[in-house]
């Protein structure tokens, strides 16, 4: 199954999947990455994979809306899903369609460059890192949420088994396995936390760092922009 159809088939109810399947611990992940990053007053973010951007909107809140979000997703699904959730903070999100390998945004804007649940869907992830360098200004961040590796075997093991039924559950929800086995597989893909951060100095950040949560079942990276 190919990445816009997987988003495509499961955009309408994509929200909704994301706290069945999570049993509603996706929000405490995204708080934590947005602690992490300690939104200021006028910071202008950039919310790559941003979907429907629950992210975008979770900056804002904590900002009262002093600042600005950039939403960038290539399935113009996902964003237009989004724009229906209309937010008291709707004002400072604009919406972009485009794919993280190839930002249409010009050198040195954003003061944070933040990707949720998003990276592992890259067609090519270092690329997309360099991307992020090139549009952050310097002094600025790199964050990243995703999907990881436990730490405890015992722990992998009985993960390995739950994503067993996540294409069941996938199917009951949105009528269809496929979306959700492509999520199961891209997560067994994507890589190690280790090798993660090193792919992210490898793109030129520095400082590079992460927090694991839930013992790695997500794990948020850290980089800066000398
Ligand atoms: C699982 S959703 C994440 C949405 C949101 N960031 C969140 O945390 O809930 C993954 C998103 O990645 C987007 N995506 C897939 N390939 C991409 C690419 N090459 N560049 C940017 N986004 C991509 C999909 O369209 C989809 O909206």
């Amino acid at each position: 199954m190919e990445t816009k159809q997987v988003f495509d088939a499961v955009a309408n109810k994509y929200d909704l999947m994301n706290d069945i399947m999570s049993l509603g611990t996706h929000r405490y992940w995204k708080e934590c990455l947005i602690d992490w990053l300690k939104p200021y007053p006028g910071m202008n973010i950039i919310d790559v994979a941003g979907g429907t951007g629950d992210i975008s909107r979770r900056f804002l809140k904590r900002v009262h809306g002093n600042g600005k979000a950039t939403i960038c997703d290539p399935n113009s699904n996902m964003l237009k899903n989004g724009s229906n959730n209309i937010d008291v903070y709707e004002d400072c999100i604009s919406r972009t369609c485009a794919f993280a390998e190839n930002l249409p945004f010009e050198n040195e804007l954003f003061d944070a460059y933040i990707v949720s649940f998003g990276i592992r869907n890259f067609t090519d992830i270092q690329k997309g890192l360099d991307e992020a360098l090139r549009v952050l200004k310097p002094g600025s961040r790199f964050m990243c949420l995703e999907f990881s590796k436990l730490e405890n075997s015992s722990l992998a093991k009985l993960y390995e088994k739950y994503s067993l039924i996540i294409p069941k559950i996938g199917k009951l929800v949105v009528g269809d396995e496929a979306p959700y086995q492509y999520l199961v597989d891209t997560i067994e893909r994507f890589p190690s936390q280790e090798k993660f951060s090193t792919m992210i100095k490898r793109a030129g950040f520095k400082d590079v760092e992460y927090r694991n949560i839930f013992n790695g079942v997500v794990a948020i990276h850290s980089g800066w922009k000398n």
